[in-house]
Order: C-alpha cells, then sequence, then structure tokens
C-alpha cells in the first residue's frame, strides 16, 4: 500500500456532533476470546481499523471462520480452529495478537506466538502473562524468538494468583489469564486485575456466552473454568479514546464538539482535567457535549494511572491542548515513560515544552504554525493531527498508517465537524 498524508489547513473551531464508534482495544480481546465459543458468535459496534483486521487475518490463519456481515458486525467461529501459531510478521505488525496464547491454550493445550519487540512508545514486557499463565499450569519456554506454551489436557488448573507488576494491574496479562482459566479446571483467582472498561467488557462478553466470572471492573476476578460457552450475540462498547479525542478536538480548536454514542461514566478522569482546564460540559449517559464558552483556561498537572485515573493513551492528545493553554502545566506518565515521542514534533509546530524522565512541562503559547510533521505511534499521530487542526497554516501529518489502527475514518469525522482536512498520498 503507498504510504499516505493527512493535510490540515488549519485554525477553523470544529463544531456538531460525531458518533464513536465501538473500542478497537475491547475488540481485540473479544474476538479472540470468540474461539472459545462453540457456535458462531455475533460481535456487533466492532470498528473498521487495521488492527481489528489484522486479528481477523490472524484468526483466519488459525482455521477460525471471521467474515464481516455488516459494517460493524463480525462472525466468528471457532469451531473449525487448528492451528497454534501467531507468525512474527503478524505480531510485529500488531502487538494484541499476543491475545490468542491464553485461548489457544484453554482450547488446544498448545501455542507458538512470535515474543512482541519493542515498540514506539517505549519497552512493553510481557512477564505478567508468561507469569499468570505459568500459575495456573502452563509449561513455556522461549525459543527463537517464540513463547512456546504447552498445556495437555487437565494441566491448567485454577489457582489463586496475583498479577500486579511494577506499573500496577496489566491490561493484556488479567484478559490472557482470564481466557486460559477458562479452559481450567476449577476456578482461579485474579488478584491485582486491571480495571480498564476494556477488561471488564472481556468479563461481561464471557458471561453473556455463558461463562462465570465474578468480579468485572473490580480488582479481583474469579473465573470459573470448565464451562461450555455457547454462541450469542454481543456489542463492543464504545472507544473512550476515541471519545476523549474529539472532545480535545473541540477544545483544541475553541469549537463546540458533542461526542454520541460513548460512556461519559468510562471517561471521568478526561472529563475532570478538561473542566479543570475550563471547558464547559454537558454530560449525560451517552454523551458529551464540550463548548468553549471562551472563559478563561488554566494549566493543569496530569499523571497517568491505571483506569479509573487519567489514561495513558490519551495523554499526548491532552499534552497537544496544553500547548495552547496560558501558563505552565506538567504531565507525568507513568505507564510508559518513554511515551513522548510526539514531544520533538510538537516543538516543531511552535510548542513550548521541556522533556524530563518520564514528565514534561509545558509552558502554554499563544498559537502553533503549520509543519510537516511524523506520526509514530497511533495516540502520537492522534496529537499531532489535533495541534495541526489548531495551527496556523498547513500541517501534514505523514505515515498516517498509524492513526489507521485505531481511528476509524478520522479524516471523514473530523471533516463532518468542519475540519479542513484531507488525505492524499505521502511522498516516499
Ligand atoms: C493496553 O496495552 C492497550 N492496548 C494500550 O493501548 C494501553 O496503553 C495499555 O493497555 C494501558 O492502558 C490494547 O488494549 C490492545 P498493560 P497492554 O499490560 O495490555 C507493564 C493504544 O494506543 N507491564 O496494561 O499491553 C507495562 O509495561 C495502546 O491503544 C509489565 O510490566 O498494556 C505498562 O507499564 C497502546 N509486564 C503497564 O504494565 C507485563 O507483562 C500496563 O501495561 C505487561 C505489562
Amino acid at each position: 500500500m503507498p504510504l499516505e498524508k493527512i493535510m490540515i489547513e488549519g485554525g477553523l473551531p470544529l463544531k456538531g456532533s460525531v458518533k464513536i464508534s465501538g473500542s478497537k482495544n475491547a475488540a481485540l480481546p473479544l474476538m479472540a476470546a470468540s474461539v472459545l465459543v462453540d457456535g458462531p458468535v455475533r460481535l456487533s459496534n466492532v470498528p473498521q481499523l487495521s488492527d481489528i483486521r489484522t486479528m481477523a487475518d490472524l484468526l483466519r490463519n488459525l482455521g477460525a471462520l471471521c467474515e464481516w456481515v455488516t459494517d460493524d458486525s463480525l462472525v466468528i467461529d471457532g469451531s473449525g480452529l487448528s492451528g497454534f501459531e501467531a507468525p512474527y510478521d503478524t505480531v510485529r505488525k500488531m502487538r494484541a495478537s499476543i491475545y490468542v496464547l491464553g485461548p489457544l491454550l484453554a482450547r488446544l493445550g498448545r501455542a507458538r506466538v512470535s515474543a512482541p519487540g519493542g515498540c514506539a512508545i517505549g519497552p512493553r514486557p510481557i512477564d505478567l502473562h508468561l507469569r499468570g499463565l505459568e500459575a495456573i499450569g502452563t509449561e513455556i519456554a522461549l525459543e527463537h524468538g517464540y513463547i512456546e506454551a504447552s498445556a495437555g489436557p487437565g494441566k491448567l488448573q485454577g489457582r489463586e494468583l496475583d498479577l500486579i507488576g511494577p506499573n500496577g494491574a496489566s491490561v493484556g496479562a488479567t484478559c490472557n489469564v482470564m481466557m486460559a482459566a477458562l479452559g481450567a479446571q476449577g476456578t482461579t483467582v485474579i488478584r491485582g486485575a486491571a480495571r480498564e472498561p476494556e477488561v471488564a467488557d472481556l468479563c461481561n462478553f464471557i458471561n453473556a456466552m455463558g461463562g462465570a466470572v465474578e468480579g468485572a471492573g473490580t480488582d479481583t476476578l474469579a473465573i470459573e473454568g470448565g464451562r461450555k460457552l455457547g454462541g450469542g450475540k454481543y456489542s463492543v462498547i464504545p472507544d473512550r479514546i476515541e471519545a476523549a479525542t474529539f472532545l480535545v478536538a473541540g477544545a483544541i480548536t475553541q469549537g463546540d464538539v458533542t461526542a454520541e454514542g460513548c460512556r461519559a461514566d468510562m471517561m471521568q478522569a478526561v472529563l475532570d482535567a478538561l473542566s479543570e482546564i475550563g471547558f464547559e460540559l454537558e454530560v449525560s449517559k451517552d454523551r458529551v457535549r464540550l463548548n468553549c464558552s471562551g472563559g478563561p483556561l488554566k494549566p493543569v498537572n496530569i499523571v497517568t494511572m491505571p483506569y479509573p485515573d487519567f489514561p495513558t493513551d490519551v495523554q499526548a492528545q491532552l499534552t497537544a491542548l496544553l500547548t495552547l493553554v496560558p501558563g505552565v502545566s506538567t504531565v507525568k506518565e507513568t505507564i510508559y515513560v518513554d511515551r513522548f515521542i510526539h514531544i520533538a514534533e510538537l516543538l516543531r509546530l511552535g510548542a513550548d515544552i521541556t522533556l524530563g524522565r518520564g514528565e514534561i512541562t509545558i509552558n502554554g503559547v499563544e498559537s502553533l504554525s503549520g509543519a510537516p510533521v511524523m506520526a509514530s505511534d497511533l495516540r502520537a499521530s492522534a496529537a499531532l493531527v489535533l495541534a495541526g487542526l489548531a495551527a496556523q497554516g498547513t500541517t501534514d501529518v505523514l505515515r498516517v498508517y498509524h492513526i489507521d489502527r485505531g481511528y476509524e475514518r478520522i479524516d471523514n469525522k473530523l471533516r463532518s465537524l468542519g475540519a479542513r482536512i484531507r488525505r492524499g498520498p505521502q511522498d516516499q
């Protein structure tokens, strides 16, 4: 595929409503877990994203059926599952491929998954995934860059285990161990489980298919193994990160944007930050309107933490906004201390930011000035698009394939809010 760039003429306030898509980070584990269900599963509210297509290809290569039946619905039938390998070429494209590890162990007692390497947001270890799987009886070896995991018949045994890591709970490890535990004998209790809504969605999905997981949304999950899961329908939760990104788009352009079909209760820390800065919010259960009343804006100090605190996945977007908020703001990143690659690009647009270890200090400037910038990862690209919407003149965001991994038709959605934004080929 030829490389593409997004071109933005900045300076227009965005106005109107935008429909929030289903959550990528919830849909990915649900797709993997669907192969544990006896019979077809129909997932709706699935976003059309390259990461979702990568997971669909991976499941097909493992022998599952995975078909789009409408624009946002996928039918997955894992009855034909026979393969047990997630190859390097897939995992290097998408780390979340590791989500097949737990389901393959539960279904086939064997999995061979390429170990994910580093990524643009820094080191991303998988020790907690492996520790949790070992605790319930999996034998694990690392050979030639692959995780070789096996648990013959009767080997997976429900246990009580602690999954807390140095930076708190792990979303991925909690989901993977939960899925493997469905194939274990007896009940697995995960202490130090991640409380993110995407993890709770996996618990709710398993229960909707006839499983028994207790404690969704808390740090202790009890998963009953050995229950037969039957086919059914399930709708993925809305994407809280996409919703936050569009609200910041309204804020950074001094506009009036409504995120429709979101879940305000899953975004409290972001809404608190926006209102502390000085934006007016109208909040109901499934919509949030952000209106720039023109009142004074003030700097904030943000710390990213596991849910329900401020999410790392909105750090870059909020940073873009804070570059234009008068005064000195700070942003401390505790989940991925190196997740600051976007800073160098924001500086090229005229931002005033000082980078320390795991923390930045932002001195609000009066305006940004458009320039070509390079996207480095999904949320960093979103931050650059947001900055471009506010900057004077033209901003070209190169390598937009990063953004297409996690934002459904972002250019179309922003255009519907009045942005002057288009997509075109990027010179090699
Ligand atoms: C999920 O990644 C998301 N990805 C990430 O979103 C998100 O940033 C992250 O959770 C944190 O919320 C998906 O859902 C596909 P973690 P995950 O395991 O599961 C450490 C995006 O932009 N850790 O919860 O990989 C880890 O280094 C992406 O959509 C270990 O130490 O994240 C981090 O500091 C980027 N050992 C912390 O835990 C492990 O074995 C939380 O990571 C695993 C993680």
